[in-house]
């Protein structure tokens, strides 16, 4: 792992960016440009904070975060990589992979133009990630901070055979209210309810959340929308590679046993996570990469 001088030396920007420890041993590259402000974390190359400039945080994060080496950060844009959910047949292995917990390097960093910023890390392969996943497969975080944010993630086969993922974006969103929030998009959209055991079912009109949601959508490449109407803003969701979408709110009773939600956290954010999972897996051949990604913009 470098240390921060090495860090600021080689992929500071003056002007745009600055990595700074947040909590002992846990770093974090700060984002400013004319357009808005940023935080990821180089462990899991995970974006923590993103506000675009005289706007609320569109990116929600736990006040009750925690932030150590290892373990994963509650909020942001965790990424779910290379399996999503539980691993298929080893319950050992951790929930949403490992590309969350470990450490990234960053590999490049440009300032676009004023407005635009960019990032790009490299996942950190090592003897415990090895044995969970017996792939060569390099993948990369490639993040723009600007107006809107953009997140791609670049799965790469060095393997000589086919390698099949599943992943996703967890993007936690920063709402007022989600009793009086409406995600539109997947309208007509068949999910399976995990809540329900996985059942499978059809979206009816809009989704809004009064109880614990935890769908994957399927076969989908909508853009959604999440209308905000109690902070009287909408968040853009578009994405490509992607036919899935997972919207999760813990609510009340699983929020209390997680523990890191915050006091009341549960109202405040939403995950509209845009991926591929469940049915939606996607094969790799050998030589070629696929790249999952995401924009997010806010209108009013
Ligand atoms: C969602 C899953 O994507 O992530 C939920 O659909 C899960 O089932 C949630 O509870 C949070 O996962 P974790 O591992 O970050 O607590």
């Amino acid at each position: 792992m470098m240390t921060l001088d090495t860090l600021n030396a080689k992929f500071g920007l003056p002007g745009h960016i600055s990595f700074k420890e947040k909590t002992a041993g846990f770093v974090v590259a700060e984002v400013t440009n004319a357009a808005g402000t940023a935080s990821i974390a180089i462990q899991g190359a995970q974006v923590i904070r993103w506000a675009p400039t005289k706007e609320k945080p569109v990116i929600w994060l736990s006040t009750a975060a925690k932030f150590a080496p290892g373990k994963s950060v509650r909020g942001g844009v965790p990424i779910c990589w290379p399996w999503f959910g539980a691993h298929a047949t080893d319950s050992t292995f951790p929930g949403h992979g490992y590309a969350r917990t470990v450490y990234w390097e960053p590999v490049a960093t440009k300032a676009l133009s004023d407005t635009q910023t960019q990032l790009v890390f490299r996942l950190v392969e090592s003897d415990t990630t090895r044995k969970q996943w017996p792939h060569t497969t390099p993948v990369e975080c490639h993040i723009t901070v600007g107006v809107s944010l953009e997140v791609e993630l670049v799965t790469r086969n060095a393997d000589k055979i086919p390698v099949t993922i599943t992943e996703a974006l967890h993007t936690y969103f920063e709402v007022e209210d989600v009793r009086q929030v409406k995600v539109l998009g997947l309208e007509n959209t068949d999910y399976l309810d995990k809540v329900e055991g996985g059942k499978r079912k059809q979206q009816a009109g809009a989704i809004t959340i009064a109880s614990e949601v935890d769908r994957v959508y399927l076969d989908t490449t909508a853009e959604c929308i999440i209308d905000d109407v109690a902070g009287k803003r909408r968040i853009h969701i578009t994405k490509q590679n992607s036919q899935s979408t997972v919207v999760w709110n813990p609510w009340i009773d699983k929020a209390t046993k997680m523990g890191d939600l915050g006091e009341n956290g549960y109202l405040k954010m939403l995950c509209v996570e845009s991926g591929n999972a469940a049915d939606n897996t996607v094969t790799i051949q050998p030589g070629s990469e696929h790249r999952l990604s995401v924009s997010y913009r806010v209108s009013r």
